[in-house]
């Protein structure tokens, strides 16, 4: 064997990391494909660790194995930050040769109809997701990639009549719901997903784009917005990847499906721990979900190391009838709501919420939820374990005088000034809020709503409608009724109070005048994105609606 003695003094033809690559090939058995694509990767040239994890859908711990084993045959350098490994080119010669690296076959491609999409998709697409707001990890945000968006999109395409489809999403911080719209824009699309956010992004791309995409919100744990039961084709999920995610986000998934639907989840696990693939596995079963196909690493992501930045794609036939209540709380792999958190609320903020809120007799302190709305003289509830978008929801559900809500002290509504106001503004027409931070420790905060039907006779405020004339305090107060129908009344309501009559006919159609959007009328409020929440409630109080009200009932 020649010996080169390259210029930091090493002797790379040692043996040695060759001999300690082939002993964790051989181990791999049939599966040391994987190991030798990664290996052909580094022959060729340099790659970051996160590209050969995701390029070959192998686990980081697998990868970081194998660079191991190289030891000095591996070369290193830092561009913009990141760390490059490649074999050194003088080695590369034996690698190539022992490890047959050019004689590798292709890995099968599950979607070969993305390769004929446009470039001009391929381009809206990257930008849509470029845009997309920063993952959350409480709600185990992890980017799929634009191809893999742009994939599952032509795949669901080149699969499915699509014509006269509903698809839904439930849940698409990935964005393939505007891959698939932009696609195919006829299609009539449905994404629900607690994250306002997401929600807001996906709605501004629809509407710019002339999509047929409807947002609804909603938290899979407390429920679906009714709207969306039993109305689905196809219901595509990428769920939080813990049994209970999955099985949460399956089981609301096909509560969604029409007969004869499918369920189509991205999952991934590591090939070192099949033990929770199988766990995930018999809990579809259990749900009563025939697999019909798994599609091997079909998605890739940026992150998701431990289990190679990649999912597979399983299409579900459920054949049973499996629908869940309230779902369990704790579904998440990070983050205070994940299988591991032990955080609840402490003593002392539990009594610093009761000592905020007056009430003639104890109150309990009940989890936060909004299936249906709270009713009595006053309530507590336990909101520490918020994302984000609960709190608002919590408020819009409540129909008590005072309500007090234990936060944690870095809730995005709280943040800051500007935040606050834009809570309180958006609610303002049923609750006055007061935001106690740091309350009672840096943990914690509590905030508290005053109804101000209580408090408006009593101190008036002239930049808003009388509490009791405001239709967007109607629509808050009854956030779970029909958007068209509760709109209606109070405007009867209002003008009859104001000695003027006005039909059910005419009422209607000064609603239809004054909605920003005609199809939300059917859907309930609290259902509604909160961007959305808000265009509604604006409208209804708008002077114009006002205004038009006044000549419907003189006429
Ligand atoms: C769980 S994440 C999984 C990772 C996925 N690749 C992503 O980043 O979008 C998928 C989507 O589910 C949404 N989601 C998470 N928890 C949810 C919940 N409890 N109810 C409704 N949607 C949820 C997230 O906002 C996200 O859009």
């Amino acid at each position: 064997m020649e010996h080169h003695i390259a210029e930091d003094g090493v002797d790379h033809t040692t043996p040695e990391p060759r001999v300690a690559v082939a002993a964790l090939i051989r181990a791999a058995g049939v599966h040391g494909l994987r190991l030798r694509r990664v290996l052909a990767m580094l022959v060729a040239g340099w790659h970051s660790v996160e590209d050969l994890i995701r390029t070959q859908a192998t686990p980081r711990r697998t990868v970081e194995e194998l660079l191991a084993a190289t030891g000095t045959d591996l070369g290193r350098r830092r561009v913009d930050g990141r760390e490059l490994v490649r074999i050194r080119p003088e080695c590369a010669a034996d690698y190539r040769a022992e490890f047959a690296t050019a004689e590798l076959p292709a890995p099968v491609d599950q979607a070969p109809a993305a390769a004929r999409l446009s470039e001009s998709l391929r381009a809206a697409v990257r930008a849509d997701v470029a845009a997309v707001p920063p993952p959350m990890a409480a709600l185990d945000h992890v980017q799929a990639t634009p191809e893999s968006v742009l994939r599952r999109a032509a795949w669901l395409a080149s699969h499915y009549d699509l014509d006269n489809a509903s698809v839904l999403f439930l849940g698409d911080h990935d964005l393939t719901s505007t891959a698939l719209g932009r696609l195919h824009p006829d299609l009539a699309i449905t994404v629900v997903d607690v994250d306002d956010r997401v929600l807001a992004h996906i709605d501004r791309i629809a509407e710019r784009e002339g999509l047929r995409i409807r947002c609804l919100h909603a938290d899979l744990r407390f429920g679906l917005p009714p709207s969306v039961l039993g109305t689905s084709d196809l219901v595509f999920t990428d769920p939080p990847y813990t049994p209970e995610g999955v099985g949460l986000f399956t089981a609301r998934a096909a509560e969604c499906l029409r007969d004869g639907g499918r369920v189509l989840i991205a999952y991934g696990y590591s090939d070192r721990t099949p033990a929770l693939g199988l766990k995930v596995q018999q809990r579809l079963h259990r749900l009563g979900m025939l697999f019909e196909a798994i599609l091997p690493d079909f998605d890739r992501y940026d992150g998701a190391q431990a289990v190679g930045s990649a999912s597979d794609l399983y299409v579900c036939r459920p054949l049973g009838s499996g629908t869940t209540r309230r779902g369990d709380t704790r579904i998440y792999t990070h983050g205070p709501q994940s299988g591991e958190s032990t955080g609840g609320p402490s003593a002392a903020a539990l009594d610093a919420l009761r000592g905020l809120v007056s009430a003639p007799t104890p109150l309990p302190v009940v989890e936060a939820e909004w299936t249906s709305p709270t009713t009595g003289d006053a309530a507590l509830i336990d909101a520490m374990a918020d994302p984000g978008p609960w709190l608002f929801r919590v408020l819009a559900a409540a129909n008590t005088r005072q309500l007090g809500m234990l936060v944690r002290n870095n809730h995005p509504d709280l943040l800051d000034a500007a935040a606050q106001r834009a809570l309180s503004d958006l609610v303002g027409a049923k609750f006055r809020l007061k935001f106690h931070r740091s309350t009672p420790d840096g943990r914690h905060a509590v905030v508290v709503a005053s109804s101000i039907a209580a408090s408006s006779a009593a101190e008036p405020d002239a930049t808003r409608p009388a509490a009791e004339s405001s239709i967007a305090g109607a629509l808050l107060r009854k956030a779970h009724g029909r958007i068209a129908n509760v709109w209606r009344e109070a405007l009867i309501r209002r003008e009859s109070a104001r000695g003027r009559t006005l039909t059910k006919n005419q009422a209607r159609d000064l609603v239809l005048a004054s909605a920003p959007r005609r199809d939300e009328l059917d859907l309930r409020l609290i259902d509604l994105p909160r961007h959305r929440v808000a265009a509604v409630l604006a409208a209804a109080d708008q002077p114009a609606a006002e205004d038009a009200s006044a000549a419907g009932s003189a006429e």
